[in-house]
Order: C-alpha cells, then sequence, then structure tokens
C-alpha cells in the first residue's frame, strides 16, 4: 500500500536503501562505538568486558577468531591487529569448519566469537563446544540480547544499531573498531606495545569517523567507475597484510550484490594461479593505502599492466605512483598501516552497492542470501 511505501522511505532515512543508508551511517556509527570507550585526550580505552577479564585474556595462549562471512574477514583483520600489537598466535577458523572437526582447545585457549546478529548457527553452535572444552569465550556481537551475546563468558557490543541490507557494512567497521580497541588494550597491559604506539594509536582510531565522512564524499566519482565497470563478467581484488582481509571482503560485497564473480587474493599469491586470468577484460582491484608493503603492490599491479588487465586502485590521496599505474583510482585519507582497513573498505562497499544499483537488482535483498543464517 501507499502508507507501507512511506513508512519504508521513512526508515531508509532519505536514502534509495538500507545499504546505502547503512553505509553512509558508518561516521556515526564508528563514533558511536568508541564512544564511552576510548578517550583521545586522556588517551585511555575503557572497556568492562575487557578489564573485567584482564588477566584471561593478556595471558592467553592463543586467541581463536571464530566466524562466518563478513566477521569472519573482520576476524582476518584481527589476527594481523592481535599477533601485531599483543604477540599472541591468533587463528581466524569458519565457524562451520571449526565445529564439525575436533579441533584441540585447551585451557587458557580465548575465542572470540564475531557475529553481527548473534545468531548465527555455526558461530553459535562452535562456541558452545569450545566452551565445554574449557575455552574463554569473549562475544563481539551487534545484536544485544542476542544468542551469542548470551552464551559468552564476557564480549563488547558493536553498537551499529540494525543492519537491514543482507550485505554487512556497518557492521564490519564497527567490528573492526571493536576488535583494534580490545588489541590495544591487551597490548598495552602486556607491555608488548609502549605508551607511545598505544597513544598514537588511539588517536588514530578516534579520527576514523571523520576520516569516514571524507572518503564517503567521493561517493559520486565511485558512482560513476561502477557504471564504467559495471558489465565486467569477472572481478579480482588484491591487497597484502592488513588489507588482505579488505581485498577478501571487497571480492565479498561485489559477489553479493552485483552477482559478479570476484576473488580476492593477497596480491603476491596471485603469480600461483589467478594471472593466468588476466586480460584486457579483467579489472583488478588493488587495495594499495600507503603501508610497508606499498612498493611490492606497485610492481604487483605493474605486472598487471603489462599484461593488459584494468587496474582499478583504493590509494591514499596524493599518491601520484599509484595514480600513474592504475586505469582508475578511489582515494582515503592517510592513515596509519594498521588502521587503513577500516578506511579502504568504504569505497570497496561503496562500488558493490553502486554496480548492483547499475545492474538494476535488489540490493537490500539479494538472491538466496539470508540477513541470518539460523540453519546450518
Ligand atoms: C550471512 C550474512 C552476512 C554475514 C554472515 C555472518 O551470510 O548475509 O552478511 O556476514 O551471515 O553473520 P553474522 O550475523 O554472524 O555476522
Amino acid at each position: 500500500t501507499k502508507l507501507d511505501m512511506e513508512l519504508a522511505a521513512i526508515e531508509k532515512g532519505g536514502f534509495d536503501h538500507f545499504m546505502l543508508k547503512e553505509i553512509f551511517e558508518q561516521p556515526t556509527t564508528i563514533f558511536d562505538c568508541l564512544r564511552g570507550r576510548l578517550d583521545a585526550s586522556a588517551g585511555t580505552i575503557r572497556m568492562s568486558g575487557v578489564d573485567d577479564n584482564l588477566d584471561m585474556l593478556t595471558n592467553a595462549r592463543r586467541i581463536i577468531m571464530v566466524a562466518c562471512g563478513t566477521s569472519w574477514h573482520a576476524g582476518l583483520v584481527a589476527e594481523y591487529v592481535f599477533e601485531e600489537l599483543c604477540r599472541i598466535p591468533v587463528e581466524v577458523e569458519y565457524a562451520s569448519e571449526f565445529r564439525y572437526r575436533n579441533p584441540v582447545i585447551q585451557t587458557g585457549d580465548v575465542i572470540i566469537a564475531i557475529s553481527q546478529s548473534g545468531e548465527t548457527a555455526d558461530t553459535l553452535v562452535a562456541i558452545d563446544k569450545a566452551k565445554e572444552q574449557g575455552a574463554f569465550i569473549f562475544g563481539v556481537v551487534n545484536v544485544v540480547g542476542s544468542s551469542i551475546a548470551r552464551v559468552s563468558h564476557a564480549g563488547a557490543h558493536t553498537h551499529a544499531g540494525p543492519e537491514i541490507g543482507v550485505a554487512s557494512t556497518k557492521a564490519f567497521t564497527a567490528q573492526l573498531a571493536v576488535l583494534y580497541m580490545i588489541a590495544l588494550k591487551l597490548g598495552y597491559a602486556k607491555g608488548t606495545i609502549g605508551m607511545e604506539r598505544y597513544t598514537h594509536l588511539i588517536n588514530e582510531l578516534h579520527m576514523v569517523p571523520e576520516k569516514v565522512a571524507t572518503v564517503l564524499e567521493s561517493s559520486s566519482r565511485i558512482k560513476e567507475l561502477a557504471e564504467k565497470y559495471k558489465d565486467s563478467t569477472d572481478f579480482l581484488y588484491l591487497g597484502r597484510g592488513f588489507n588482505f582481509p579488505v581485498a577478501l571482503e571487497g571480492a565479498l560485497k561485489l559477489k553479493e550484490i552485483s552477482y559478479i564473480h570476484a576473488e580476492g587474493y593477497p596480491a603476491a599469491e596471485m603469480k600461483h594461479g589467478p594471472i593466468a586470468l588476466v586480460e584486457e577484460t579483467l579489472p583488478v582491484v588493488f587495495v594499495a593505502t600507503k603501508d610497508a608493503y606499498h612498493e611490492k603492490l606497485v610492481s604487483n599491479a605493474q605486472e598487471i599492466k603489462a599484461r593488459r588487465g584494468k587496474v582499478v586502485a583504493v590509494i591514499t590521496e596524493d599518491d601520484p605512483v599509484f595514480t600513474e599505474i592504475a586505469d582508475d583510482t578511489m582515494s582515503v585519507p592517510a592513515a596509519d598501516e594498521l588502521i587503513a582497513p577500516m578506511l579502504g573498505v568504504i569505497p570497496l562497499q561503496l562500488l558493490a552497492y553502486y554496480i548492483g544499483l547499475a545492474k538494476g537488482l535488489d540490493v537490500d535483498k539479494p538472491r538466496n542470501l539470508a540477513k541470518s543464517v539460523t540453519v546450518e
């Protein structure tokens, strides 16, 4: 009815789709996630779920991230960040694989379960199993009162608000914000990072909402790129280090929303297979923000160009080298390499959205997908 349509339009807050609304909400949702926890002027992070279990967490023999889909990608970013800052070995497991194997779990292992909905069946069963075997379960969940939140020993909510679009966007960046804060707290408490780096990264996190807002200002440029590349039948996404999981997430978003075949790979692995796919019609999306791997990515991109592939790159603004090599660029403000995934993913969310839109697809409810997979 007309009333239903009007109500739906109001819920979308003036945006055409929930997905676009949720992408644009990210400066606010990340801010809400940090608010009351991270105090940049005092240089502190307070999270009761971590503070109350500090001994348990800092003495963890290892941390196992358990999740599915986009939440699993957040776990992968966290693996790089926790190992770097806390020097605790981290494994990242697909919940479905973890629950059906006979995983080795010992007392002193910490499971971090990451889930937007808190209801994903595989994740829920996986943590039940690990709990029985003596692991400490820490939930990073968006939906308050959800099953995963209830069975966890402790946790931190992501405070991103309801996510309606089936493809996860704002929940992902909120998960990252929470995971960064936990890693910083543990690293500082353990002494694996000093005061200077701790304070620096707190400030970097504090600046993320504003920088995300800057990225969103370039949405019309990304819409143009979507028009240009929408008829491609395959995409390759490449990244290294902290940005490797961002490449995976970019490829997943495109698959989900545009039904275009897309694969994410660690950039150096391309030589072991994916490079065989490169030809004039293949867009290769590089997540190439400035970090310690930058020169390596430059040479990876040159290899793609030498084989006449199209290079589309997410770059740090004012990167003349990559601008020169790439056919097209999407730029984000400069940030510490640890934090850069929170910025680099935004143009990829927008690219997937605008390509889906250009193809006339139902971006909020892609075919065959469910917001929350409560059956196995
Ligand atoms: C489904 C959704 C994804 C989500 C995944 C994990 O596949 O479509 O967007 O990332 O489930 O969901 P969770 O709620 O556990 O994060």
